[in-house]
C-alpha cells in the first residue's frame, strides 16, 4: 500500500486551475533541484542519497549498533537539531512508548537517551542521575563539530565515562558521527581514537537522517534501518517526474504555496498519535529552517490531537483565518483496544461497546476535518498505512523532497539558515569569547 495525498478537503480554497497554473513554476523548480542549479545546491547529496547508500555502509552501521548493544545498557545521544530529531523521531514513532521502561529482555536494546539539545544544567545531571551505574555509550553527533549545546554536554558526559570506565575504555564506548576533515570534533575523535562516521558534505543537518546521523541511533534502538532505506527509494522514485498529476509529493509542495499566497501563512502538522509528535518537531525544523527566510516562508507549528483540540482547538475553529492543517493519519494502530459492555452504563459509554478505540479515533479525526473545514480551515490529509520503518522512511523523503520543491517556489534558498548565527553571535559574546570583543561591549550595554 502506498501513502497517500488528499486535498479534497482543501479544493473548496483552491480549485483546480490554480494547480494547473502553477505547473510551469513547479518545472522549474524540479529542473533546480534536479539539476543541481538552484540557490544551496551543494547541499542537494540527500536527493539521491537513498539509492547511493551502499549495502557495505548499511552493513558497518548495523555492526557498530550490535556491538553496542552487547556493551551498554544505556545509549546516550549527543546533538541538536538535525542532528538529534530525526533519530529521536523514528525512536518514538516506531518503539514502544514505555522503551526505556521495558525489562531489558523485551527491548533487546540499550535505554536510549538524549542530550545535548539544550543547555540545561538539571537535565543533565538528571540524566547523569539516572545512567551512572549502568554500563553507557555515547553518539555525538555534530556536522559541524563546533555546536556549543552539544560540545558542552558532551563535556560533562565524557569526563562521567572516564572516570568511570579510565581513558583507555571510554574511548571504546564513544562514537563521533561528524564532518569528515573539519571542526573540533573530528580533531577530538581523531587525538582520541573515537570510532567516526562521516556526514557527508553534500548533506546539511536537516536532511541528515538518512545518513549515519539517524541510522546509527536507530539501529541501536532495535529498529531495521534497511528498511527505513526501502521506504526512502520508493518515496524517491515515486516523486522523480515532474508530473503533478500523480506525484503526492509535488501536489503538496505547490498546494501549500497556493494557500500561502492566499494569507494562509501558519501550516499544522497535525498527529492523532502520540509517537508523532517528536515526528512534527523533525517536521518543523525541516520546514522551518529551509522556507523561513527573505522576510517569508510558512510558520511551522504542530499540534497533537486530540490532545490540542482541548487547548488550540479554539483557536484553531475560531481564531484568526491564518490557518492550514497537513493531517498525519494513520490507517491503522499498532495496537487496538475493544471497548467492553457494562452492565450498568454509568460513565454512558456503551454506545461505543464492541468498537475499538481507533474507531472512535478516526471518528474525532472525521469530525475534527469537517469542524475545521467549516471554520474557514483548509485541510490536506496525508494517509499513512500503518507506522513501520519503511513508512517512516517513506515520509521522510516525502517531506524532504517537498520542502526542497515548495522553498524553491517561494523563491528561498532551502539549505542555508544564517538567522541562526545571531543568537550564537551574541551568546559568544557575552560569554567573553575571543573574538567577539567589540559586540560585547555594545550588548551589555544594551542590557544595562
Ligand atoms: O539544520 C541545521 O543545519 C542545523 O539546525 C543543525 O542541524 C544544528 O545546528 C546542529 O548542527 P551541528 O550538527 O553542526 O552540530
Amino acid at each position: 500500500k502506498k501513502i497517500r495525498f488528499d486535498y479534497s478537503k482543501a479544493i473548496d480554497f483552491i480549485g483546480e486551475h490554480e494547480l494547473e497554473n502553477m505547473k510551469p513554476m513547479m518545472e522549474i523548480a524540479h529542473e533546480l533541484l534536479h539539476g543541481k542549479k538552484g540557490a544551496g545546491s551543494e547541499y542537494t547529496g540527500w536527493v539521491e542519497l537513498p539509492k547511493m547508500i551502499s549495502t557495505e555502509e548499511l552493513k558497518d552501521i548495523k555492526a557498530t549498533a550490535e556491538e553496542i548493544k552487547k556493551k551498554c545498557d544505556a545509549f546516550i545521544v549527543v546533538g541538536i537539531g538535525g542532528s538529534y530529531l530525526g533519530s529521536k523521531s523514528a525512536i518514538e514513532m516506531l518503539n514502544h512508548h514505555f522503551y526505556n521502561f521495558l525489562p531489558k529482555e523485551k527491548r533487546k536494546a540499550p535505554q536510549i537517551y538524549f542530550a545535548g539539545h539544550h543547555i540545561s544544567s538539571t537535565y543533565l545531571t538528571h540524566l547523569m542521575e539516572i545512567i551512572k551505574e549502568k554500563d553507557i555509550c555515547i553518539n555525538v553527533i555534530s556536522k559541524s563539530g563546533t555546536t556549543t549545546e552539544p560540545a558542552l554536554a558532551f563535556r560533562v558526559l565524557k569526563n562521567l565515562l572516564e572516570k568511570k570506565y579510565g581513558k583507555e575504555e571510554a574511548r571504546r564506548r564513544i562514537i563521533a558521527t561528524t564532518d569528515k576533515k573539519k571542526g573540533a570534533l573530528k580533531t577530538l575523535a581523531d587525538e582520541e581514537g573515537y570510532k567516526t562516521f562521516e556526514i557527508p558534505d553534500d548533506i546539511g543537518g536537516r536532511f541528515s537522517v538518512l545518513t549515519p546521523v539517524g541510522l546509527l541511533p536507530i539501529s541501536v534502538a532495535g529498529i531495521e534501518i534497511s528498511e527505513i532505506i526501502r521506504g526512502a527509494k520508493d518515496s524517491m522514485m515515486d516523486s522523480n517526474e515532474a508530473d503533478l498529476q500523480n506525484n503526492y509529493c509535488y501536489q503538496y509542495a505547490v498546494i501549500r504555496n497556493i494557500l500561502f499566497n492566499k494569507g494562509k501563512n501558519i501550516e499544522m502538522l497535525v498527529n492523532y498519535e502520540p509517537s508523532l509528535q517528536f515526528f512534527g518537531e523533525w517536521w518543523k525544523q525541516l520546514f522551518g529552517e529551509s522556507e523561513g527566510k527573505d522576510l517569508k516562508g510558512i510558520f511551522p507549528a504542530t499540534v497533537n490531537f486530540s490532545t490540542d483540540l482541548h487547548s488550540m482547538g479554539q483557536y484553531i475553529q475560531q481564531g484568526m483565518r491564518s490557518i492550514f492543517e497537513t493531517v498525519l493519519r494513520v490507517e491503522k494502530p499498532i495496537k487496538d483496544i475493544v471497548i467492553d459492555e457494562e452492565e450498568q452504563d454509568l460513565d454512558g459509554l456503551n454506545y461505543l461497546a464492541g468498537k475499538t478505540m481507533d474507531f472512535v479515533n478516526q471518528k474525532a479525526f472525521e469530525g475534527t476535518i469537517l469542524a475545521h473545514l467549516d471554520g474557514g480551515v483548509p485541510n490536506l490529509i496525508i494517509d499513512i498505512p500503518e507506522l513501520s520503518p519503511y513508512y517512516y522512511g517513506y515520509l521522510v523523503y516525502y517531506f524532504e523532497k517537498a520542502c526542497g520543491i515548495s522553498a524553491y517556489l517561494l523563491g528561498v534558498n532551502p539549505f542555508d539558515q544564517p538567522g541562526v548565527e545571531d543568537y550564537k553571535r551574541n551568546m559568544f559574546a557575552l560569554l567573553g569569547k575571543q573574538g567577539y570583543e567589540e559586540e560585547r561591549e555594545a550588548l551589555l550595554n544594551r542590557l544595562k
